[in-house]
């Protein structure tokens, strides 16, 4: 569906709109750093305007330029050594100028808007209304960690000195190919390190087209071209070579808990801060709002097709929710009416799964385990095995493989559990730590519920997905973590990628 060029492409590419007017929002400039933070609104879909340019995104796909591509481990090390060489001058601009760097990418990246959701429609089976969001994401880490890089310099002032980690490998995930990419790369550059950006093979485009947003703004300010490399390698000693070459200081992994574990093999003393897996559940209290506890399991369970590390695998249902006709009733209703269908389709709620269905999630799609009963059984559409009508299990036993396997698709198990205190020790009873729900009208079970639950991101009585920058900084706990831990969109995320060092006798 696209137009790929492998030469440099002067701007953003643009694509002439005939079809209909954009939906007119206020643009650029308008962001002097100096003010507070702002999320960046996305695209409102009650908007007729809004369905006439979500249509036209869709139907014209932009020409994007393609991530170069390294062949050789000799072109990693020549890779790697522009890196080096851009390293000091980068590392050397004051944070300031760094941050403007950021803010323009900001503007870049919401200027870019449809040409983004048209991409990630198009390459990685996302619908509109969950790609529009991704977009508002990614301008959000740029306006936010601008900030962080002026908070750097206040460090500075105040006696102690920022140096940042050096060459950073940013590798990031095909499921947020635009948001965490965009993100992962600003916060090394914003803390001054150089860095090589490798898209997730899956979504390639996706991540060369909006880190271009990042490479027009550095070259408008007059950076080098070895300060961002956006590149892809393949899976075999070329890459090896990339993420273990001796002078890569810091590698950014979102991803799973495997390849973390492979990256760390590649090289012993590597220094590795990764977001990883997690298995994921809402517990729902006899005290819930039902119709709301519904409405945010289904919107967390089957977004993106369950594809989120985010997303609810797991829903805990606590004493009389468990045997509730009416919960039962409306979670099978909610779950059987979500239209499923292409991506580029507008009334897609569910679009297809990015690779067909095979391992973990095929069993989990295909198979009961002892105890297990389908409330919803899933139904395979295509003959590939990307499409499938999302599916709910009841009766998933303590400690059985869908308990404490994340799968990442569209399947959610329930489970019961005679009080709040049992269902938390089922949530905590993972290896996971990353995002947890708890639905229930009750302050003292929220109260216990906050105090024992064991995640980074504790959500009340809302969805447990879209974690929003600035308000809900997001990262994991136990085995969804490697490295400091300084969550992504949160004040600390940018200050972890480089060392302090004070000097508080220096007047
Ligand atoms: N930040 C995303 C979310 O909250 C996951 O990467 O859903």
């Amino acid at each position: 569906a696209f137009r790929v060029s492998v030469r440099d492409a002067p701007t953003v590419p643009r694509r002439p709109r005939r079809a209909a007017a954009p939906v007119t929002r206020e643009l650029p400039s308008a962001h002097p750093l100096d003010g507070p933070f702002r999320n960046a609104p996305d695209t409102d879909p009650a908007d007729p305007a809004a369905a006439r340019w979500a249509a036209a995104a869709v139907a014209g796909p932009p020409r994007v330029v393609a991530p170069t591509a390294l062949t050789t481990t000799a072109e990693v090390d020549a890779a790697v050594a522009r890196a080096v060489a851009a390293g000091p001058q980068w590392a050397a601009t004051p944070p300031r100028e760094r941050a403007r760097v950021l803010a323009r990418a900001a503007d870049l990246l919401e200027a870019a808007r449809s040409d983004l959701v048209a991409v990630m429609v198009h390459e990685a089976g996302k619908t509109v209304a969950e790609a529009d969001p991704e977009v508002s994401e990614a301008v959000d880490f740029a306006r936010y960690y601008a900030r962080s890089a002026l908070a750097l310099e206040d460090g500075a002032v105040a006696g102690a000195r920022f140096r940042p980690a050096g060459v950073t490998v940013v590798t990031p995930p095909w499921n947020f190919p635009v948001a965490i990419p965009v993100g992962s790369v600003l916060a090394a550059l914003a803390a001054g390190s150089p860095v090589l950006a490798k898209p997730a093979p899956q979504t390639p485009l996706c991540g060369a087209l909006a880190l271009d947003a990042v490479r027009v703004a550095l070259r408008e300010a007059g950076a080098a071209a070895g300060v961002l490399q956006v590149v892809s390698v393949p899976e075999d000693e070329v890459g090896r070579r990339l993420v273990a070459h001796p002078d890569v200081a810091r590698v950014v992994l979102t991803g799973s808990v495997q390849t973390a574990a492979l990256f760390a093999s590649w090289r012993e003393d590597l220094d590795v801060l990764a977001e990883t897996s997690g298995k994921n559940a809402i517990v729902v209290t006899p005290s819930a709002d039902v119709d709301l506890a519904v409405a945010d399991v289904v919107r967390s369970a089957f977004g993106h097709a369950g594809q989120k590390c985010s997303a609810a695998s797991l829903l805990i249902l606590v004493g009389a929710a468990g045997t509730s006709a009416r919960l039962r009733r409306q979670l099978a209703d909610a779950v059987r009416s979500l239209p499923v269908g292409p991506a580029g389709d507008l009334g897609t709620a569910m679009g297809p799964l990015v690779e067909p269905a095979a391992g973990k999630l095929l069993r989990a799609l295909t198979t009961l385990e002892p105890g297990e009963r389908w409330l919803v059984r899933p139904r395979r559409l295509d003959a590939e095995g990307r499409l499938w009508t999302p599916g709910v299990k009841h009766g998933v036993a303590p400690g059985s493989f869908f308990h404490v396997t994340e799968c990442f698709g569209p399947v959610l198990g329930v489970m019961h559990a005679r009080t709040l205190e049992e269902a938390i020790d089922l949530q905590n009873a993972v290896p996971f730590g990353l995002t947890g729900g708890l639905h229930s009208l009750d302050e003292r079970e929220i109260d216990t519920w906050l105090d024992r639950v064991e995640v980074g991101n504790a959500y009340v009585n809302r969805h447990i997905t879209g974690a929003v920058v600035q308000r809900q900084p997001f990262g994991g706990w136990k085995a969804s973590a490697v490295g400091p831990g300084a969550k992504a969109g949160g004040p600390h995320y940018v200050a972890q990628l480089g060392a302090w060092s004070d000097s508080p006798d220096v007047p």
